[in-house]
């Protein structure tokens, strides 16, 4: 309780402080007047439409994908190496031939000679600008972007920019048009004498059919003329051009994020925040108070009924202690019976722990500001590594739990644990990736980059789980606080909502109502490359997700051995792990809302992503209710006194 007001507070003291803790630990590059600043490009993504601000695909392209006729620079682009994390999540970042130098304006330059469409590459490349395609570009670090206005008229910067336009409104005559001229605005501020830093980067592509090399090595770039318009019958020609302009920019280097990173209204969130949080304080506050007023008068009276001894009461008194003694303290001599399928569970919970060991860590970094939006994918990158590092908490918790149960197979449980869940992730996640791979999209993981995952997780994961469990199995058990008796215990049917289906759909609510907020933006962040940042929200919403979690789950797993149904292990595994159907749902809900897929590869690549975080957000949840339960358990039958 004390630990939900002092997050409320937490909450209350004001957006500021929680949300502007992404400022990166990021050394900036200094550059003087004439210096070459280096532009990099990436992949081509898939963004939102204009018109109902739908997004049609998920498949991301290589900007020197052969269909675009990009110009290379001499010699071939360069890969720049990139993190584990940035691969995973299909950036693809290359040298660039265009020359950008610090403070030059230059108009009309061509990036290189005359390039050919054929029918063929104009088909594609027309396809994708009708599914409103992007250009990335990278510009020391800072995305290249388009400048935006949301509803409230605030300015932000919407990373990457349009391929082309789409010209005409009929659905049966859009016309799309290549942008083939960029006008570059470089934002750049002067932090001292000869010492300027780039703080900004707009990109206004355009689009000119007439633009052309003249003979004495000049370029007419003819910008009021008419649009380039593939021709998808015969080949069209183009040339490729850009002009630069340095804007002088007050902004400083340690705030140049703020306008990439913008939350569209931060007052909505903030509400809503708050009202979802006060809801969650609320309910965990009642569910513990209730708890604890009642155990403690149970366990006072049941404790005083066996110091007097129940032979000094009379026949009729008797019955009617055993009348008010009917409820979970009957269950004592079965509720430590181990469940059915321990080795499952005890796996299941195992992973749940590295699960959540890795969420907590990776969000809390995150939240110091450890992981800067200039360093792509180190988010990704911190994340695999700490997934692989508390391998080591995965194999011991699974031990533990395993042993409590008084499994015997240990041999099995070591084995299985650091493979099941890894092993079903790896496996559709490769399956998926043959997807993106037939696609000839660049989202593919290349077949190194899996082999380097397979290593990591045969060299370092499986040897610190499998030396996890050895510890955990090494450990003395852990006694229940109850005899066990030889007879399993009759259990009355359950009714209404404790049947098992109705309190999942029941009970998963409220852990999904802590983050569903926070959601919406990891999905776009997953899918559309928008930058996520408001860790200090995130962190709210996963304290919240915690406890509630943890407090319904036991608040039904009583209610259950009220009812003398003492089979609480599952139970409290899949109640509190119900929240993953929401949380899928929700996420179909967004697809109807938010994309209008072109592709069916393109639905069956969300679907299949959107069922593995389920999946993992079931195995999370459910630990989290399972444990919490199992502490709960173990204190009121330890409280009771039974001979
Ligand atoms: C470059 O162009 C921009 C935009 O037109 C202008 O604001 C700036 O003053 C120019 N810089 C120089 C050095 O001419």
């Amino acid at each position: 309780m004390l630990l939900s007001l002092s997050l409320c507070a937490l909450l209350v003291a004001g957006p500021s402080s929680v949300a502007s803790f992404y400022l990166p630990g990021v050394a900036p590059t200094n550059y003087q007047i004439g210096d070459r600043v280096p532009l990099t490009v990436d992949r081509l993504t898939p963004s939102q439409s204009e018109k109902d601000s739908q997004v049609q695909s998920v498949f991301a392209f290589d900007y020197y994908h052969n269909a675009f006729h990009h110009c290379e620079p001499e010699g071939g682009p360069k890969q720049k190496s990139e993190s584990l994390g940035s691969i995973l999540f299909g950036d693809r970042i290359q040298s660039s031939p265009l020359e950008l130098h610090m403070g030059k304006n230059e108009s009309c330059k061509a990036v290189c000679g005359k390039q050919t469409f054929q029918p063929r590459d104009a088909k594609f490349v027309n396809r994708r600008i009708l599914q409103n395609y992007n250009v990335n570009w990278n510009i020391d670090g800072l995305p290249a972007a388009q400048k935006m206005i949301d509803a409230n008229e605030a300015i932000f910067y919407s990373p990457g920019f349009a391929l082309g336009q789409v010209h005409g409104v009929e659905l049966d005559n859009l016309t799309p048009v290549l942008n083939n001229h960029y006008n570059i605005f470089v934002e750049y501020h002067q932090a001292a004498q000869d010492t300027y830093r780039v703080v900004g980067v707009l990109v206004e592509p355009a689009s000119s059919r007439d633009s052309k090399l003249l003979d004495d090595g000049k370029v007419d770039c003819g910008v009021t003329s008419d649009p380039v318009i593939l021709s998808e019958k015969e080949p069209t020609e183009i040339i490729w051009t850009y002009s630069v302009y340095w804007v002088p920019s007050p902004t400083s280097f340690a705030t140049r994020w703020d306008k990439y990173l913008h939350v569209y209204d931060p007052r909505i969130h903030w509400v809503s925040l708050t009202i979802s949080a006060l809801i969650v304080v609320a309910l965990v506050g009642m569910v513990s108070t209730i708890l604890l007023r009642t155990l403690r008068k149970d366990i006072a009276r049941y404790n005083r009924l066996d110091d007097l001894g129940l032979d000094d009461f009379g026949g009729t008194n008797l019955d009617d202690t055993v009348q008010e003694d009917s409820g979970w303290k009957l269950v004592h001599g079965d509720v430590f019976r181990p469940p059915r399928h321990p080795m499952v569970l005890s796996i299941l919970v195992g992973n749940g722990a590295q699960l959540f060991m890795m969420t907590g860590f990776t969000i809390a970094f995150a939240l110091l500001g450890f992981l800067s939006p200039s360093n792509r994918g180190s988010l990704t990158t911190v994340m695999v590594m700490l997934y692989t590092f508390f391998g080591a908490v995965g194999g011991y918790v699974s031990a533990r739990v395993y042993k409590f149960f008084h499994g015997d197979a240990w041999k099995q449980n070591i084995a299985f644990t650091p493979l099941l869940v890894p092993g079903t992730v790896f496996s559709v996640f490769f399956l998926l990736n043959l997807f993106v791979w037939a696609r000839q999209s660049s989202g593919a993981v290349p077949f190194t980059t899996m082999l380097a995952l397979v290593a990591i997780w045969f060299l370092i994961s499986v040897p610190l789980s499998v030396g996890g469990s050895w510890l955990g199995f090494r450990g003395p058990e852990s006694k229940p606080p109850v005899r066990t008796n030889q007879i399993p215990r009759q259990i009355p049917p359950s009714t209404g909502y404790l049947r098992p289906l109705p309190s999942m759909f029941l009970v998963g609510i409220l852990p999904f109502g802590a983050i569903f907020l926070e959601l919406y933006f990891i999905i776009s962040s997953i899918w559309f490359s928008r930058i996520y940042y408001m860790f200090g929200f995130l962190f709210l919403c996963y304290g919240l997700m915690i406890a509630t979690s943890a407090a319904v789950t036991i608040l039904m797993v009583y209610f259950a051995l009220c009812a003398e149904n003492y089979h609480w292990q599952w139970r409290a595994f899949f109640t509190s792990g119900a929240s993953a159907i929401y949380v899928f749902l929700y996420a179909m809900l967004y697809w109807v809302r938010a994309l209008s897929f072109t592709s069916w590869t393109s639905g069956v690549l969300y679907l299949g992503y959107s069922a593995l975080i389920s999946a993992l957000w079931f195995v999370l949840t459910g630990t989290i209710g399972f444990v919490a339960t199992w502490a709960f358990v173990y204190k009121i039958y330890g409280s009771l006194k039974i001979d």
